[in-house]
């Protein structure tokens, strides 16, 4: 496969980065070229050149985006990542007021295993509130496949066993080697995709616990500010964020207050 010549590859990370924030530098040059050779076979060009010049020539139609913003992204997810999380979240719930609404929002939520998850733990550990949970991203393929809640056996591996039996449906004859999450949860979690680098949807409620994980890390300083800025303004005064262990805060002079690792509230 050729790789895409430096302009191309400058061009087209520039037109990613005005839409959704993220930067993508030299250093993922390969990367690119491998993501967008399967869009320029789809869209039957020669090689991923000449897919770039057509896309920028023809001020790149808003079809062709959200394809090249769903191949551009990374989506990588699985449930119950950095299980700390749901450890903390499971001590929180039991003091949730009796019959007090709770809500929780995935907001780079990808295909969906982390907003499950949560779901998950709700329904086992909060009987005693009614809860709601959304899901957004970016990409509206990744919004597709949360909804679709089908996922393969191998993203499950860390669902306690006792809620792999609740709330997973073994897939069967086509769908051997997956799973689906139970239609008892499914209806209960609400994906809707948004950009967490434009002024969120105005349905977007308050939120008592935001999870914000493995997404800052594709963003530089200034547009990691601005997301969190935007999302603070939908956490409740006593509320919870939780960010990805990998990503710190504390350069961004936000305020803050920290409750444990990558545990967050407001100062
Ligand atoms: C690596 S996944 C993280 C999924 C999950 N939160 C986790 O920790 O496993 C990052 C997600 O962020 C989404 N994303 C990237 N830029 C975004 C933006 N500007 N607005 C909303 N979502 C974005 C991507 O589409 C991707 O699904």
């Amino acid at each position: 496969m050729k790789p895409l010549s430096s302009q191309a590859f400058d061009a087209v990370t520039r037109l990613f980065h005005s839409v959704s924030g993220i930067r993508l530098t030299e250093s993922k040059h390969a990367l690119v070229t491998g993501r967008l050779q399967r869009l320029a076979t789809e869209a039957g060009e020669p090689d991923v050149e000449t897919y770039v010049e057509k896309l920028l020539r023809g001020g790149a139609p808003a079809q062709e985006m959200t394809r090249l913003i769903d191949r551009l992204t990374t989506n990588e997810t699985y449930f119950f990542r950095e299980p700390q999380h749901f450890n903390d979240l499971a001590d929180r719930l039991a003091l949730v007021p009796p019959g007090q609404d709770f809500s929780v929002w995935s907001a780079a939520s990808s295909s969906g295993e982390e907003a499950y998850s949560v779901a998950m733990l709700l329904s086992e550990q909060l009987t005693h509130a009614p809860w709601q949970i959304i899901g957004t991203d970016l990409s509206t393929a990744m919004v597709e496949s949360a909804r679709r809640a089908l996922y393969p056996m191998d993203r499950a591996r860390m669902v306690p066993p006792a809620y792999l039996k609740r709330f997973c449906l073994r897939g069967m004859g086509e769908q051997t080697g997956q799973v689906l999450v139970s239609r008892e949860l499914r209806v209960k979690v609400r994906f809707e995709a948004a950009n967490l680098m434009q002024p969120l949807p105005d349905w977007l409620p308050q939120f008592d616990v935001i999870f914000l994980r493995n997404v800052l890390i594709y963003f530089d300083t200034e547009a990691k500010a601005e997301i969190l800025r935007r999302v603070l303004g939908h956490l409740k005064p006593q509320g919870v964020l939780y960010t990805g262990h990998a990503e710190s805060l504390s350069s961004l002079g936000l305020p803050l207050r920290p409750l444990g690792t990558a545990v967050h509230t407001h100062a």
